[in-house]
């Protein structure tokens, strides 16, 4: 079982946990992951690990409620555990050699970003960040990003907060003014990384992307993470989550990823009008 140290929320969707899981606290690296299960018979979920202290022994997750399971973990309160945390899984984001870096995050994806730019900071690197979010209300972590970048951008999408617009107007913009970013790394939504990277390829910008796939057992052994890249199959999981934007298909990972939207809703709302009996 593992202990929630700490419970924060930092949106109406958004909720922030530290969990005492001291040997992954020991291990994990900025772009792995964690698989969880808030309940014996709860669904796996994977899950960035947002941050770690090692000395504390602590892990650091962000999640957004969006459908059955992370409304379970969302119901647990500080002080109550959950029952499995494995990992870390996947790779670390590569940092060798880049010496400045544009890191792009978009809504929820902002929360896998901020460890990504706190390691290139950590290492001494230039760090522009541009983070976007649909609006005023919806926005997270927006001191973390200030304390770690040496340029950062806030863009919504109704123009509530920061500059009204899109993270590849402002992208496109830093590139056309002759920043030389040794990498750009896109993390959110499928087609905000889509969109990044047909700003970064016609300038020939490096491009990192992190695939967020529907996962099951996070080793490589179901297939449920696959993603074609440069042509080839590749498993999230352990091929990833990063990848080279320009040679993701990202049409397919789309389509993939509403496979299973019908069954997703009716868990959703079962878990809604459950929770409407027990208040009654
Ligand atoms: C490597 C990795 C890292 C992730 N990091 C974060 C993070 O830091 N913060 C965060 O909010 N979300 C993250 N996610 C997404 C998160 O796992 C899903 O939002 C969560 O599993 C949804 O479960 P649900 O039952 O609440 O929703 P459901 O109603 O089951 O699904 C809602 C949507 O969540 C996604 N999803 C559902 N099950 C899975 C699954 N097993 N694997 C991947 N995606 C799934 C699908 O896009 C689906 O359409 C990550 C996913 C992966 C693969
Ligand atoms: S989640 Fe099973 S192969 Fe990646």
């Amino acid at each position: 079982m593992y202990k929630i140290v700490k419970k924060r929320q930092l949106n109406p969707t958004v909720t922030m946990m530290d969990i005492y899981a001291p040997l992954v606290a020991k291990k994990a690296q900025a772009g792995q992951f964690i698989i969880l299960r808030a309940d014996d018979d709860g669904e796996r979920i994977p899950l960035t690990v947002a941050g770690y202290d090692r000395i504390n022994g602590t892990v650091k997750i962000i999640f957004q409620v969006v459908g059955d399971s992370t409304m379970s973990l969302n119901d647990k309160k500080e002080g109550e555990y959950i029952s499995d945390f494995v990992g870390p899984l996947g790779k670390p984001t590569e940092t060798e050699g880049i010496r400045k870096v544009c890191i792009v995050g978009g809504g929820v994806g902002c929360a896998i970003a901020l460890p990504v730019a706190q390691r290139f900071k950590e290492l001494g690197a230039e760090v522009h960040s541009i983070i976007g979010f649909r609006n005023k209300d919806l926005v997270i972590l927006e001191d973390e990003f200030r304390a770690c970048s040496d340029r950062l951008t806030l863009m919504t999408d109704d123009g509530s907060y920061g500059t009204k617009g899109v993270v590849t107007a402002p992208l496109k913009e830093a590139i056309e003014s002759g920043e030389k970013y040794d990498m750009v790394i896109a993390i959110g939504p499928l087609v905000m990384m889509k969109f990044v990277v047909a700003t970064t390829k016609p300038y020939n910008v490096p491009t990192t992307v992190s695939m967020n796939p529907i996962m099951i057992d996070g080793t490589g052994m179901c297939g449920g993470c696959r993603l074609t890249v440069g042509g080839k199959t590749k498993f999230a999981c352990v091929d990833g989550p990063d990848f080279n934007g320009f040679e993701v298909d990202f049409d397919e990972a789309m389509l993939r990823s509403t496979m299973y939207s019908d069954f997703e809703r009716h868990e959703r709302e079962e878990h809604c009008n459950l929770f409407k009996k027990e208040a009654e």
